[in-house]
């Protein structure tokens, strides 16, 4: 951080550090870059570290190189976030920001909010006021306290709003700004198809099931992982089904001793940013647990079951063609037979998820900073 700031120029400092983060801060590195008064600092944190859960994402997106790398690595939930506190906090003192930006809902979001508002520097938290309604979710924790000290509230949906208003929040911090991780779909969506991945896996364009699972309360019971093999297979007598691996989930897979291919089911490492998005639309269906696949699938149309008990992005199933089934093998099953058996449901884009949240974001964030710089 050797760059000299000039006076009247802005600095804005993004953290990121899960695999979520980087599709959402892409768009706005590249707002920003546009403006060649405004410094704009990007912290990784290490929350995720593997070349595939990470790396790969700057070259793809057109990322910069972060300017620092805090390297914090895995642990529990509170060694994680004390260990983003405790480096972050010497990287803030010493950049001292305009503003830090911080995306979605992990322990890194949580952390950077926490230090930067401690160090009295203003946060905008985007992808604001989303609620599951569910604390056994450790997000729903992230989200409701990143929501509560943050001094903007960039929102994706009106439903981020209207939870927002409900918790007491004072409207002039809720700035409804649209999905910044479609900005990154829509942009990168032409290259995505040009990778035809599905033909890397030997797959036909609109012939296969593409599986993601992630989240503790699906992979980190044994009984629950297997039940999932076991239906994962059944569908694989369908149409072949392909599931890129979260770390998370290999580890368990081999701790409970399932790490063998179901016949029909190909296993395979974390994909990339643009072979998987083309893996997502030329999927026949996707079955997910992941928050930002439910809002991919929305605006690619493919038909997406989440196999949760309920989802903080009800948008993309009153507006897309994402439904929340449960956790039910036979539930699940039943809603494959649907699709399968049915042509796709027309489904609608969500107000302002039209590529262009990031200009948004930024041009919400000058305007706070002027009514700061001039007292008003
Ligand atoms: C985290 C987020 C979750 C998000 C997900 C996206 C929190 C609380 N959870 O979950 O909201 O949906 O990222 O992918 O912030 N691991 C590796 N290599 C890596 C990263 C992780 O092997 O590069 C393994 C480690 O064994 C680690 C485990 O995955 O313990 C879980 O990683 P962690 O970052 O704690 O949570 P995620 O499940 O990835
Ligand atoms: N993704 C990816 N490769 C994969 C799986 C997912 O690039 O193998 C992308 C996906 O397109 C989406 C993002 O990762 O943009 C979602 O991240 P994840 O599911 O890890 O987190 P969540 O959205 O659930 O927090």
């Amino acid at each position: 951080m050797s760059r000299a700031r000039a006076s009247g120029d802005v600095t804005l400092l993004s953290i990121v550090g899960a695999r979520p983060n980087f599709m959402k801060v892409a768009p706005i590195a590249r707002v920003l870059a546009q403006r060649p008064a405004w410094r704009h600092l990007i912290v990784h944190t290490g929350q995720h570290y593997d070349a595939n859960m990470s790396k790969v994402f700057f070259s793809e997106l057109g990322i910069p190189e972060p300017d620092v790398h805090l390297g914090v690595g895995s642990g529990t939930h509170a060694q994680q976030t004390a260990r983003v506190m405790m480096a972050l906090e010497e990287v803030i003192e010493k950049a001292r920001p305009d503003m830090v930006i911080v995306v979605g809902d992990v322990n890194s979001t949580l952390a950077g909010a926490l230090v930067a508002v401690k160090l009295r520097i203003p946060v905008a938290h985007v992808e604001a006021g989303l609620r599951s309604f569910d604390r056994e979710m450790p997000e729903e924790i992230n989200r409701v306290v990143t929501d509560s000290v943050a001094d903007l509230l960039l929102t994706p949906s009106r439903d981020g709003d209207e939870n927002l208003l409900r918790e007491g929040v004072d409207p002039q911090r809720i700035h409804f700004v649209g999905n910044v991780m479609i900005d990154s779909l829509l942009h990168f969506l032409p290259r995505a198809r040009e990778t035809r991945a599905w033909a890397r896996f030997g797959l036909q364009h609109g012939g296969y099931c593409l599986v993601t699972l992630h989240r503790p309360s699906n992979v980190d019971e044994e009984r629950r992982l297997r039940d999932f093999l076991v239906l994962l297979e059944r569908i694989g007598k369908r149409l072949p089904v392909l599931f890129p691996i979260h770390p998370r989930t290999r580890k368990m897979l081999q701790e409970f001793g399932l790490a063998e291919d179901p016949p029909g089911v190909h296993l395979v490492e974390p994909v990339g940013y643009l072979e998987f998005i083309g893996l997502e639309e030329g999927a026949r269906l996707v079955l997910t647990d992941s928050g930002g696949i439910q809002e991919e699938s929305t605006i690619l149309k493919v038909p997406c079951l989440t196999l949760r008990a309920n989802t903080e992005r009800p948008v993309t199933v009153t507006e897309g063609c994402n439904r929340v089934v449960g956790q039910d093998p036979q539930t699940i099953w039943a809603a494959v037979e649907e699709i399968l058996g049915q042509k796709k449901r027309p489904s609608r884009v969500p107000e302002k998820w039209d590529g262009r949240a990031a200009e948004r974001i930024v041009r919400v964030i000058e305007e706070f900073l002027e009514t700061r710089r001039s007292g008003a």
